[in-house]
């Protein structure tokens, strides 16, 4: 099952938990090398930890958690690797839509899906259809993602609407646009963490993360753990976030 069953009640927090999490998934496979093992075996295990992540973030009360499976970029690595990483995701989404009366979790995507088999697209449109009457906790994937190629498909379907006459181009705006990028309607990122050790973005949520408070670990995402995301989110407490106001 793709999500587990829900905890016992959630402990007393000593933090509110922010309300949209993004987490860059990063660390595979330089976990499965440390090991001997294949890269695949990384990614088996990377989302064994995904599964408890998602979890733990709707037991504990989030609202988002957009999560980084497969970047635009990623199609440069094997065959065997991109195959194998698909066939995960299609094993989670078979699973999911078993138990999505129960665990009542939106699941939605971002990214291009033109791209990936017409299998997997058809499980995505399916999971997406199927959890849209949930309205609780949702888990938005990002799958074939790229944050530039988001903000191209907005400002070329910006474009259109102006070529065909719907609108003008001096009527755009920041919420405007917002409203063309994958994530319409859903609020920024507040938290975005990378395990891995990477200090870098790599085309994730570029437009939503303006504003977003970064949170590095060394730790790889298959050890990544709940007391992981309590140390981000304790982190993210001590920040001030001014948005170029001043601190008062
Ligand atoms: C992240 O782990 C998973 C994907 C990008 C699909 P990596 O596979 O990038 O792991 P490293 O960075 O090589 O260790
Ligand atoms: C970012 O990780 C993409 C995902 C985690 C899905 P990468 O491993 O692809 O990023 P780089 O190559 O280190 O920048
Ligand atoms: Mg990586």
């Amino acid at each position: 099952m793709l999500f587990q069953k829900k905890n016992a009640a959630p402990l007393k927090r000593a933090y509110p938990v922010p309300e949209h999490v993004a987490i860059i998934m990063d660390g595979n496979g330089r976990w499965a090398k440390k090991r001997g093992l294949p890269r695949t075996a990384g990614h088996s295990a990377g989302s064994e930890t995904f599964r408890r992540i998602a979890t733990y973030c709707r037991d504990i009360g989030m609202r988002y958690l957009t999560v980084y499976a497969f970047s635009t970029e990623n199609w440069k690595r094997s065959e065997e690797e991109v195959a194998a990483i698909m066939s995960l995701l299609k094993k989670y989404l078979l699973e999911a839509i078993d138990e999505m009366e129960e665990d009542h979790i939106r699941l939605h995507f971002f990214g291009d899906l033109s791209a990936i088999s017409p299998e997997l697209r058809e499980l995505t449109q399916r999971t997406d259809a199927i959890s849209e009457k949930y309205d609780g906790f949702q888990v938005n994937v990002c799958l074939n993602y790229g944050g530039r190629d988001e903000i191209c498909r907005a400002a070329r379907e910006f474009a259109r609407r102006c070529a065909a006459g719907e609108c003008k181009p001096e009527e755009l705006d920041e919420n405007g646009f917002s409203e063309l990028l994958y994530s319409a309607g859903i609020p920024d990122p507040d938290l975005i963490i990378r395990p891995s050790g990477e200090v870098r973005i790599s085309n994730f949520l570029l437009w939503q993360s303006a504003y977003a408070e970064y949170y590095f670990t060394d730790v790889l995402w298959p050890d990544f753990t709940p007391q992981e995301l309590e140390k981000a989110i304790e982190a993210f407490h001590r920040r001030d976030r001014r948005y170029g106001g001043v601190k008062r």
